[in-house]
């Protein structure tokens, strides 16, 4: 979850400040680990991987390589770092004697703390966390750990700002990445996680990016066995999800969709078609729900809705997950219309007129963007810090949101 705090300081114009880019940035720091020990992985014989996928699976293959979930983690190279290197934008001021400066040198990339013009600190942007939608997070090795980079990139600003969970003031580099970063922004890690949640991972190990077998579960054999019986057009050897219960459905998606949780197993125990509950218990209750944010829990919002409660809805119902589909309204619309078109039981009366097509977009007014405060979950210090608008998965009428709609539609009419 991205929420913005805008700091007007002495020396810069406002300077944007990712408070917390994330469910899993606020679950990390109030994590109470309940394992240690070693910790599973995908990265064993059961996998075949996701190029393996391509040769039968290519239209499936060819879209997902564009979606949030494939990027989500990368190695860092000139091609994944979506932040400026350019002279003039290349610098990220804490105070007027302290700076980051991003420093690309060939193949490499550097985060240098400079203390009155003078380098003091310097480390590599080894991996990229965020696939660049809203923000983008730098973390670096130092040996067998993983910590964040003291700057990230903001996307809604084009800019540079101090890296989610550290204060503000003065560069650092100390805050520990532990193996469920990695859980729900990868898609497996050897890594050992000690009482005080310190991950210890074998460096090579990092699957990065969010595989088809992440959701589909281990896939080597069905890959066998349809590789030595070409003529066998009947799935073998893998789950399918049309036999799956809706729960399961839609723990999948939870796992990473529901916020903050309080972790049972240890990171990547969890796969394709177990029930989350047997891995982690959601955190908030009705006093805690001020630490919860739309940003992060789809799972919670959807599944309170009416359209949820009263029909077999899952995330399915809307997304299909093997093609980049963000901002497509219509395509969206379309599909409330599979349950709410003519004939259904509920349909939408309202009419807002001729020139304007009802159609396209029933989402600004049932699922409109809302400062993440606006719903019954809160944000923490809602005095402090304006929150950045998200889609709400609470699907409901929006009186507020459809005049703010209207309002832009009747612009549009005007000047076509
Ligand atoms: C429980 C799962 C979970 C954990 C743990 C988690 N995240 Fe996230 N993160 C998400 C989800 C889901 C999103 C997308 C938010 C949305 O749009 O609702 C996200 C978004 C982000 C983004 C913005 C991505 C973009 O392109 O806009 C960054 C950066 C990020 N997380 C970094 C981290 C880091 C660093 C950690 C570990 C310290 C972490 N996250 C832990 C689930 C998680
Ligand atoms: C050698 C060919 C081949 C390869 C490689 C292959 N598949 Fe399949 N897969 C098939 C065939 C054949 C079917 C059944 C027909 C169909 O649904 O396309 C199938 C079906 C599926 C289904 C639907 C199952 C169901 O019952 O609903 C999933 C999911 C799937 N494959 C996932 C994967 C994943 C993930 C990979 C890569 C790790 C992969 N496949 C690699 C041949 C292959
Ligand atoms: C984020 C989770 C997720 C990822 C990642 C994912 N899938 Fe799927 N996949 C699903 C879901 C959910 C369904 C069932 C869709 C439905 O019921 O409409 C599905 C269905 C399928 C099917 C059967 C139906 C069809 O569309 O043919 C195949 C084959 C398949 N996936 C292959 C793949 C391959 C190959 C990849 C990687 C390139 C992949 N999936 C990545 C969630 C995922
Ligand atoms: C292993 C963790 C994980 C699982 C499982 C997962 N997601 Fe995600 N999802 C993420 C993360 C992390 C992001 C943010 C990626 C980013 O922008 O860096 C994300 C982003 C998304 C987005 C936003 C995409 C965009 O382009 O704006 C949608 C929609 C989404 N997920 C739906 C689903 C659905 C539906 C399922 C279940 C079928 C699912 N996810 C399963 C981790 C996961
Ligand atoms: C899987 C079927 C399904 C899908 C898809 C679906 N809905 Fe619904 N929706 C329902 C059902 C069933 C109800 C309950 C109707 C009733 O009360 O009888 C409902 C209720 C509603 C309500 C009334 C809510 C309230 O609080 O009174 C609205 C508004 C609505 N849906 C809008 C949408 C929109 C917009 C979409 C697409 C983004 C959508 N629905 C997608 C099944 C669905
Ligand atoms: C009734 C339809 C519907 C259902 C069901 C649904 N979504 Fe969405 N979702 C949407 C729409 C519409 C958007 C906004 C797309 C856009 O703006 O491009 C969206 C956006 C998202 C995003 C991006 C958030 C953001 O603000 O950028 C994530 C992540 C996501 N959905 C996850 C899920 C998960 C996980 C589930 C199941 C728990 C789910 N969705 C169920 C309609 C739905
Ligand atoms: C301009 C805003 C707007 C748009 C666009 C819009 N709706 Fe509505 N919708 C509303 C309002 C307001 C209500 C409540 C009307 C009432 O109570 O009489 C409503 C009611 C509904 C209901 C509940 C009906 C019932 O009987 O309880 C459903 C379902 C619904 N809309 C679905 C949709 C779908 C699907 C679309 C897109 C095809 C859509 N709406 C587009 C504003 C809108």
């Amino acid at each position: 979850m991205v929420a913005m705090l805008l700091l007007r300081s002495k020396w810069s114009v406002a300077v944007a400040i990712v408070v917390s880019v994330s469910v899993g940035v606020l679950f990390c720091s109030g994590y109470t680990p309940s394992n240690s020990g070693k910790q599973s992985t995908i990265s064993d014989t059961a996998y075949a991987g996701t190029a393996s996928c391509r040769s039968c699976h290519q239209a499936i293959y060819d879209s997902f390589l564009a979606t949030a979930h494939y990027r989500t983690s990368r190695p860092a190279s000139a091609a994944t770092i979506k932040g400026s290197f350019d002279s003039g934008k290349n610098v990220f001021s804490y105070n007027p004697f302290m700076q980051v400066r991003l420093e690309a040198e060939g193949e490499q990339h550097f985060q240098t703390v400079y203390v009155n013009g003078e380098p003091t600190h310097r480390e590599s942007f080894d991996i990229v966390v965020g696939s660049g939608k809203k923000g983008q997070t730098f973390l670096y090795w130092k040996e067998a750990q993983l910590y964040q980079l003291p700057v990230s990139w903001f996307v809604p600003s084009q800019s540079w700002c101090n890296s989610p969970g550290y204060p503000p003031g003065m560069p650092r580099f100390n805050r520990l990445i532990p193996a469920r970063c990695i859980e729900c922004h990868g898609s497996g890690a050897v890594a050992e996680t000690n009482e005080n949640n310190v991950s210890y991972f074998d460096r090579n190990s990092i699957e990065y990016g969010i595989s088809c077998e992440r959701c589909h579960g281990p896939a080597a054999a069905h890959v066998n066995w349809h590789t030595q019986h070409p003529g066998d057009k009947q799935s073998k050897f893998m789950q399918s999800q049309d036999k799956w219960t809706r729960a399961q459905q839609v723990d999948l998606c939870a796992l990473c969709h529901s916020g903050i949780r309080v972790p049972l197993k240890p990171a990547f125990s969890f796969t394709a078609g177990d029930r989350l509950e047997d891995f982690s218990r959601p955190k908030y209750n009705a006093d805690s729900a001020a630490m919860l944010d739309v940003h992060g829990n789809q799972y919670g919002l959807m599944t309170s809705s009416k359209c949820f409660l009263n029909s077999n809805m899952t995330c399915s119902s809307c997304h299909d997950t093997h093609r980049q589909e963000a901002g497509n309204l219509a395509v969206f619309s379309a599909r409330c219309l599979n349950c709410h078109g003519e004939g259904a039981k509920a349909v939408c009366k309202i009419n807002p007129g001729n020139a304007f097509v009802l159609h396209e977009n029933c989402i600004d007014c049932h699922m409109p963007l809302l400062p993440s405060k606006a719903i019954f979950l809160q944000m923490a210090d809602p005095g402090k810090s304006t929150a950045d608008p998200v889609r709400t998965h609470f699907v409901s009428v929006y009186p507020d949101a459809m005049k703010a709609f209207m309002k832009q539609v009747k612009r549009k009419q005007k000047h076509t």
